[in-house]
Parts: C-alpha cells; sequence; structure tokens
C-alpha cells in the first residue's frame, strides 16, 4: 500500500490502513450485532460516500437486517460546504416503528447528520442511531448526537474507501489526508482546508 500517493498535483499522506479499517469495521459490526440481538434493524447507507464502509459493516452483522439508501448533497461540485442540504434520493423503506441505524462515511460540520436525523425522526421510528466511520474533531457546527464512531480525525480533507476527490478516490482500500494543497492555496481557510474540485483528478504513487 502505497504511503503517499498524488492526485493532480496533490499530495496525500497514509492516514488509517486497511488493515485498521478492517479491525475497527469488524469491531463496530461486533457491537451493532450485540445491541440488536433479537431486532431486524434497517441500515440506510448516506450515498456515495458511506457504500465501502456499508458493504463491509454489514458483511459482519450477525442479526438478521435490511439495506436502503438516500442521497443528499450539500457540496455540490466543490467541497466548500453550501450549508444548504439537499434530498437527490429518498427512502425507499418504512421507518416507522423500526430501528433505524444510519451509516455516513464522515461528519464534519454535522449539517447533513442533522437534515438525516430530522428527516428520519418525523416518521417515527422505533429507534434511531448513527454509526460514521470517520468523524472530524473540533468542526462540528451542528451538535449532532453521533452513537457509533470510527476514528476521530482532524479537519484535512480525506480520500479513499468510499471518500472522493471530485469523485474518484473512492476506490482506494485505506484512508489518506491530504498532506499539501500543491494548486490552490489560496482557497485554504483557517481551521479546515476548502477544496476546488473544477480540475481534472489525476493520480499517481511515488
Ligand atoms: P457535513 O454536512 O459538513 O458533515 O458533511 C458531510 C459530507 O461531506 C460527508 O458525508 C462527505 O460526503 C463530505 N465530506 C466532508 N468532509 C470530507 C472529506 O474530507 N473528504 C471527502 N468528503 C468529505
Ligand atoms: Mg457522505
Amino acid at each position: 500500500m502505497a504511503r503517499r500517493i498524488r492526485v493532480n498535483g496533490d499530495l496525500f499522506a497514509l492516514l488509517i490502513s486497511e488493515r485498521r479499517l478492517q479491525a475497527r469495521v469488524r469491531s463496530i459490526a461486533r457491537e451493532i450485532s450485540k445491541e440488536y440481538r433479537g431486532t431486524v434493524p434497517v441500515f440506510i447507507g448516506v450515498l456515495n460516500g458511506s457504500f465501502m464502509f456499508l458493504a463491509d459493516l454489514i458483511r459482519e452483522i450477525t442479526v438478521p437486517c435490511e439495506v436502503d439508501f438516500l442521497k443528499l448533497s450539500s457540496y455540490g461540485d466543490s467541497k466548500i460546504s453550501s450549508g444548504n442540504v439537499r434530498l437527490l434520493k429518498d427512502l425507499n423503506c418504512t421507518v416507522e416503528g423500526r430501528d433505524i441505524i444510519v451509516v455516513e462515511d464522515i461528519v464534519d460540520s454535522g449539517l447533513s447528520m442533522q437534515f438525516i436525523r430530522d428527516l428520519i425522526e418525523r416518521q417515527n421510528p422505533r429507534s434511531l442511531k448513527v454509526v460514521t466511520l470517520l468523524y472530524k474533531k473540533g468542526s462540528a457546527r451542528a451538535a449532532v448526537p453521533l452513537e457509533y464512531i470510527g476514528f476521530t480525525i482532524g479537519g484535512e480533507f480525506v480520500i479513499g474507501y468510499g471518500l472522493d476527490y471530485a469523485q474518484r478516490e473512492r476506490n482506494l482500500p485505506a484512508i489518506y489526508r491530504q498532506v499539501q494543497d500543491g494548486v490552490q492555496p489560496r482557497m485554504r481557510q483557517s481551521g479546515t482546508q476548502r477544496w476546488s474540485s473544477s480540475r481534472r483528478v489525476r493520480r499517481s504513487t511515488r
């Protein structure tokens, strides 16, 4: 596994290896399986970023379960959050009376998760919990409850294991963090790094 990769001139360093990811996913799945024994929860994956985490997670779940998806957009084509969350694909399942587990790739400002929690709460689930693989510490603008967190990370932009950079790099089996913004340093803002995705993405290892 490459320790550093270059994507269109920007440098990324390995943050969480495939091995650590898989170990953590197994341990969260064990916890959830224990807690939901005797129930049939519905896992709701938040597209697109959560697809890989969700696929690995539910393969380790030992209670019968269902899977559904919803899709949101708040960033559009840029990595600057508009703070304006839109529902691009609604749920197909019936939420009322069910045990719902929302599966997310990363919680940053928390605005997306706030939107999802409100959406599901309105439909009267029996219970609602959230599992997020990554949580960007200190950046949550909306204080939203997160029942299971895989890893707490810094504010850097991360890619891989479902997380994209301009829709690419989701297929990386590990998580990489940006260590250098080679292209548009003026877009960097205090605390979090902001991202323009209008460029063509090229990946190379070094
Ligand atoms: P929030 O509404 O600010 O919490 O944003 C959550 C969504 O933004 C996540 O579900 C991701 O799709 C996306 N996102 C936030 N930070 C990153 C990142 O570092 N890399 C890739 N996507 C990110
Ligand atoms: Mg997401």
